[in-house]
This record gives C-alpha cells, structure tokens and sequence, in this order.
C-alpha cells in the first residue's frame, strides 16, 4: 500500500517541526509495512511576502489527490493574522469539509502539569471541535470604517448539518471511550445558536442512552478543566469554544508542544489534514528548540485515519516511551534543554 501525503509545512517553527518529523514518518511506515509518498508545498507567509499569496490559485484541486495533509503551522509577525490564516489554513478546513476537529488531552507518564498532584494518565480527555462553521463564519462585514459610526458585524452561524455531525462524532468516541460526555455551551447568553446547540446534543443523546451527559457553560467549563481535568472524558464544543479549551488543554497536561489535533472529512471525499495545536511559534522560531512531539502525535493521528493502526500506535508509543525516561532528551517547554533534532534522533531509537 503506498499512500500520498502532502505536507505543508507552513511557517516559523511549523516548518522545523514538520521537517523534524519527515524522518519518523518514514521508519513507522517502513515498520507498519506500508510505504509513504510525500510532496512539499512550501506555500505561507514568505510566498505571500513574494508574490502576494499564501497559496497558488488552485491549491484546493492540486491538494485534492492526496490521500492526508499534514499541516506545520501558520502565521508571521509581519502579516495580519487574518490575512494569512484566511489566506491558508482556515480556506482548507472549509474546502475539504472537515467538519470535525478532534483533539486529544493526555497527561503522559514522565510529564509534569502545571496542576499539583497529576500524574501521568491521570488526564485524558479528548475535545471534539466544530471546524468549518459557528463563531469562525465568513458571514458579516464592516462599514463606515474610520467614521465614529463605524460598525462591524460577525455572525455565528450554527447548521443542523455541522452540528449534528460533531456532536454525533463525539458521542460516538464517547461510546466507545468511558461513556462521559460533555456538552460545553453558553446557552444562557446565546439563546439563538447555542440554544439550538443544546437541543441537537439532547436529540442526538437519545441515540445513546449509555453515555452520561453532562453541560456545562464554557465559562464553568474553563475552570473545571483546571479544577478537575481528571474527571472529563469527551468533550463537544463549537468552533471557537473549543480553540479556547484546546489550548488549556495542551497545557494542563504538559505543553502545547505535546498536543496533537486532527480535521476530519467525515464522508471521506476529501483529505482530512492533521497539524500540532499549536501555533507558528516566532518567539521561538529559529532556534532549533521547538518541540516536535506535536507533530509526530499528529502524523500518529494521521496513520490511525488512513487505518493503518500498529504505525499509529508504534509513534504514539515511541512518544510515550521517550517522556517517561527521565534520562531522555527533553525540549525547553518540558523543562529539558535539548533541541528538536535530538528528541528526534532519541525517538527513531525507540521504534
Ligand atoms: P503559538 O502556539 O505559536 O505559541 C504560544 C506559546 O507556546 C509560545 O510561547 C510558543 O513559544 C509556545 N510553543 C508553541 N508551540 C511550541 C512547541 N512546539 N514547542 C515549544 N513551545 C511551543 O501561539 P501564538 O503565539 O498565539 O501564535 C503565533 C502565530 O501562530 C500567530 O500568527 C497565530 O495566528 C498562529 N497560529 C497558527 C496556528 C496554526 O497554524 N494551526 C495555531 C495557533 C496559532
Ligand atoms: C488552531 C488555531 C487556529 C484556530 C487559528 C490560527 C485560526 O488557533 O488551530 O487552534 O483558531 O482554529
Ligand atoms: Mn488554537
């Protein structure tokens, strides 16, 4: 079996820790007894610094042949956020209707929280994130710009589509996980949207009756997830909810540089594109100190989709081999002074 993976390195340390990555990639495939083409599209930030955008006008269709993406990350300090984000990462979460972003919280063995008295695998929940719609719509405008009337206007949009299918998705992980699930909404602010929200999560509940549901407002939810991480299992949240927790989440087990993520076409038409959590990092950008574990997490992720399980669980091992020896080579973030390429080169020994 050969597959075809694009990769996007992107931007800042996206591109070292998706080229520190490459090498892993390989040996677990090597292993897993399958083989992996990949191709590189250097588009991002220094393109549109070039020649005035993130990516070439037919990227969709030039990424459409590939089997997955794997994505590094994007953003520069010199161009405005929502130019290269709407210029490149977001278009292609919408493009390939990946409506379902899932992203996993573990505590590993070896990892410190910044919370007293975890220890590995005391946390260990996963968010499912609404990805294509909700409070990241394209709907809205601006006008009278620069005038004391100026006004501008962002509106949410809640589909029964995209909201049954991420909270179908998360019941069903949930089923198959500890049966827990959270509904994180704001349904006594937002009476429109996340009102709706709650009833499609109390509709699709009745299909199973085994999973325990709990709701809980985001505001209460932020401090729980602090208060007691150990206790979620499955959680659901819509685009923006979810962005926000992912990142508690990442690190109240550990680092950001620990948390992997997935976007998931759910029919399968289209590639479904696997990056960190985390973002083009500048102020670390450069330094070789990046930590790639993200990464390799997420290509762990990746394997698991395209139903290649033993090379998914070979990294996601490997990973959690490497952070419980305290003897191993550990990124600045983890409290370890060593640099991406030697948790890379420890890692390969570990496969
Ligand atoms: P960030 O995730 O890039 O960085 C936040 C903090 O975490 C920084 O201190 C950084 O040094 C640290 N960090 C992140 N990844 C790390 C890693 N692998 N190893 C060690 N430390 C790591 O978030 P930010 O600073 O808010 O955003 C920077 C840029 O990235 C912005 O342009 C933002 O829009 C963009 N961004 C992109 C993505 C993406 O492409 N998926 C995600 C988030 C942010
Ligand atoms: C993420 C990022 C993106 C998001 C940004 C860069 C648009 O924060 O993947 O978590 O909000 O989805
Ligand atoms: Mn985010």
């Amino acid at each position: 079996m050969t597959y075809d993976i694009a990769l996007l390195p992107g931007d800042g340390i996206g591109v070292e820790v998706v080229d520190a990555t490459l090498p892993i990639l390989e040996d677990a495939a090597e292993r897993g007894g399958f083989t992996v083409e990949t191709t590189r599209y250097d588009w991002g930030s220094e393109r549109y610094l070039e020649e005035g955008s993130m990516m070439p006008d037919d990227a969709i269709e030039t990424l459409d042949g590939h089997d997955a993406i794997l994505l590094g990350a994007v953003g520069h300090p010199d161009i405005p956020d929502h130019v290269t984000l709407r210029g490149m990462m977001l278009p292609i979460r919408k493009a390939f209707d990946q409506q379902v972003c899932k992203r996993p919280s573990v505590l590993f063995d070896g990892v410190e929280s910044p919370l007293r008295g975890y220890e590995g695998g005391d946390i260990d929940f996963v968010v499912f994130r609404e990805n294509t719609e909700g409070e990241y719509s394209d709907a809205g405008g601006r006008e009278h710009r620069g005038h004391p009337h100026e006004v501008a206007v962002q509106t949410a949009i809640y589909t029964r589509r995209g909201t049954e299918t991420i909270v179908r998705e998360a019941f069903e992980a949930a089923a198959e996980r500890d049966g827990h699930l959270t509904n994180v909404t704001k349904s006594n602010a937002q009476a429109h949207g996340m009102v709706f929200w709650d009833e499609v999560v109390e509709e699709v509940a009745e299909e199973y009756p085994e999973v325990e549901v709990e709701r809980l407002l985001v505001d209460a939810a932020s401090m729980d997830l602090v208060r007691r991480p150990d206790e979620f299992d499955v959680l659901v949240a819509s685009n923006l909810f979810g962005d926000i927790l992912t990142d508690l989440g990442a690190i109240v087990s550990g680092s950001v540089g620990l948390a992997p993520s997935a976007n998931i076409n759910v029919e399968g038409h289209s590639p479904s594109m696997f990056e960190p959590v985390h973002g083009s990092a500048p102020d670390i950008a450069g330094e070789g100190v990046a930590n790639p574990l993200a990464t390799v997490l997420s290509v762990s992720m990746l394997y698991d989709h395209l139903g290649e399980e033993s090379a998914a669980a070979d990294l996601w091992d490997a990973v959690a081999a490497q952070l419980a020896d305290a003897d191993a080579p550990r990124t600045p973030d983890l409290g370890g002074e060593s640099g991406t390429e030697a948790v890379v080169s420890d890692l390969r020994t570990r496969l």
